[in-house]
């Protein structure tokens, strides 16, 4: 008999085959039996009627618990009332090891005892459906960027040098040097992009964030465009159409996952081009006007994001930060050199920044000098001064986290549902 996935099974309507996978619940009334198995690309009904109470598939239903690992064969027919509508009339069931205890039970569970049975949690439902919105923002992300004639470039995860900053560094030893995890793949992939024009990274960084806040993980995933010749609002535009495609490819193909998390999709289905552009200093009067206390010059801390992100039903660009609360590497703006060509996209929704990134200082005296007042070892960036001396251009980029993504698409609660395994201040089990 044919092994077939639940995802599959409409194309065998009418025919026998064989689902492998696991005991998601089970009911009994009367003469029939339901058996609920998933087998991780959905869930299928399985039903045994019988007259006779002692019929042997009645036995082995009795012996399952959840969890229970399965092999089913059966016919299968269109049941609207069905999950997936589909349903399999079972005519064999095979025990492949039965379940003992499976600790995540229909009741409410706690935070802490659910995070560490993430391993187990993983199979939840409403969990499966966050994940499945990944793998969909993860597959729009490449192919957006392959479709548009970008090169992938992996950038190392190794680093000897400081991205953003160096209070969120994680330290290693490399030998007998000194080494960081990634927290940005940018500076790499300045590189690259003199070498291939438009380029993008895509893999984990890693941030030692003290803070414990819904948004931040400590291991995130993050896709990082760059483009030589690129300008602020040439990268911007790039943003917007990116956001767009993961929205229209997320809506149309997961559907079925948003509505298991009861995600309205109407305010993600209004959104459209162009998004709001906001200056700093007028998103700083926008922000007082709505009653916050935020002074000029304040980097915007969880509030004034989730604030100005409510403020509208699109996305809202903010550029033109000061220069004092942004990465050494940001280009001066024209006439205001205490303002910087820097973009910070926030989401709707209260959701807040889901990409960060601007132009880049290409002008090598000026770079020279942000990095002294950064102190940060000129050694260390020899190369990337490099990048200044040898046929240096305007160029731009931003990293978009995939987690922030999923985490607005999906309207999670918390960060820490969008990814896996979640690295988490006070955690790293399992
Ligand atoms: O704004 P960030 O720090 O920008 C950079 O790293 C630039 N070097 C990117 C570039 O221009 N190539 O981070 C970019 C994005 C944020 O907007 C956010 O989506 C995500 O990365 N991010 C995090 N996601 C989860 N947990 C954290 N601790 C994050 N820190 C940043
Ligand atoms: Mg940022």
């Amino acid at each position: 008999m044919k092994w077939v996935y639940i995802e599959d099974i409409g194309g065998f309507s009418g025919q026998s085959v064989e689902v492998r996978g696991w005991v998601y619940n089970k009911r009994s009334s009367g003469k029939v039996r339901f058996l609920l198995v998933r087998d991780g690309t959905g869930l299928l009904q399985t039903t045994v009627f019988s007259a006779d109470k002692d019929h042997p598939l009645f036995q082995k239903f009795d012996q399952l618990t959840q969890e229970s690992s399965v092999i089913v064969r059966g016919a299968v027919r269109e049941e609207k009332r069905a999950p997936g509508g589909h349903e399999m009339s079972l005519e064999d069931l095979e025990i492949i090891q039965v379940a003992q205890d499976y600790p995540i039970t229909p009741k409410e569970h706690s935070t802490p005892f659910l995070m560490s049975h993430r391993h187990l949690w993983l199979r939840s439902q409403k969990q499966h459906a966050i994940l499945q919105v990944r793998v969909e923002v993860v597959k729009a992300i490449r192919n957006f960027f392959d479709g548009r004639g970008f090169r992938l470039m992996d950038t190392p995860i190794l680093t000897p040098s400081a991205c953003e900053g160096t209070t969120t560094l994680f330290e290693t030893k490399y030998f007998d040097q000194k080494a960081y995890l990634s927290q940005s793949g940018q500076l790499y992939n300045e590189a690259t992009a003199m070498a291939f024009g438009k380029v993008y990274c895509f893999g984990p960084t890693f941030r030692a964030e003290k803070s414990k806040t819904r948004k931040h993980l400590i291991e995130f995933w993050m896709v990082e465009p760059e483009v030589a010749f690129a300008t602020l609002e040439d990268v911007t535009e790039l943003g917007e159409d990116l956001v767009l495609f993961i929205l229209e490819q997320v809506l149309t193909k997961r559907r079925a996952d948003l509505e298991i998390l009861e995600r309205d999709t109407a305010p993600l289905e209004r959104i459209r081009k162009p998004f709001i552009r906001l200056t700093y200093e007028k998103a700083v009067e926008v922000l007082k006007a709505r009653g916050s206390t935020i002074k000029p010059g304040d980097d915007f801390g969880a509030p004034e994001e989730a604030l100005l992100s409510e403020a509208y039903d699109v996305p809202v660009c903010v550029t033109h930060f000061p220069a004092a609360i942004k990465a050494f590497y940001m280009q001066p703006a024209p006439g205001r050199p205490d303002l910087v060509l820097g973009v910070d996209f926030l989401a709707s929704e209260g959701y807040g920044e889901i990409i960060g990134g601007g132009q880049r200082i290409h002008d090598p005296v000026l770079l020279e000098q942000r990095l002294a007042e950064f102190n940060l070892p000129r050694e260390a960036y020899a190369w990337y001064l490099d990048l200044r001396k040898y046929g240096s251009v305007p160029h731009a980029g931003f990293g978009m986290g995939v987690e922030r993504m999923v985490a607005w698409l999906c309207k999670a609660p918390h960060i820490r549902e969008t990814i896996p395994f979640p690295r988490l201040l006070y955690r790293i089990y399992p």
